[in-house]
């Protein structure tokens, strides 16, 4: 079961233990981590669920899929090079450790 870890914008950070198989969104969600709205569900259709991937890992993550590529247009805060939508990082044992930093603001 991979340990994610998410920097919030405060400074602090949570780190959660998820099931291998969930997305980066559920993991947040049951976690109680703050800053991840996921108002759609984990559809790509709200892109309250934007995370900022460690600039590190980017590369083990890999790149938003097309659907989730145009949704990062409508983020609330800045797009950046390492931006996804949470709800479509699938976890599994090989992003045990993942950083991810939460935006200041998602709707
Ligand atoms: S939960 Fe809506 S885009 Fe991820």
């Amino acid at each position: 079961m991979p340990t994610v870890i998410f920097q919030l914008p405060d400074g602090t950070e949570r780190k959660v233990i998820a099931a291998s198989g969930t997305v980066l969104m559920q993991a947040a969600v049951s976690g109680g981590v703050e800053g991840i709205v996921a108002e759609c569900g984990g559809n790509a259709s709200c892109a309250t669920c934007h995370v900022y991937v460690d600039s590190e890992q980017a590369e083990l993550v890999g790149p938003p899929n097309d659907v989730e590529d145009e949704m990062l247009d409508f983020t609330a805060a800045e797009r950046r090079p390492t931006s996804r939508l949470s709800c479509q990082i699938h976890l599994s044992d090989a992003l045990d450790g993942l950083v991810v930093h939460v935006p200041e603001e998602q709707v």
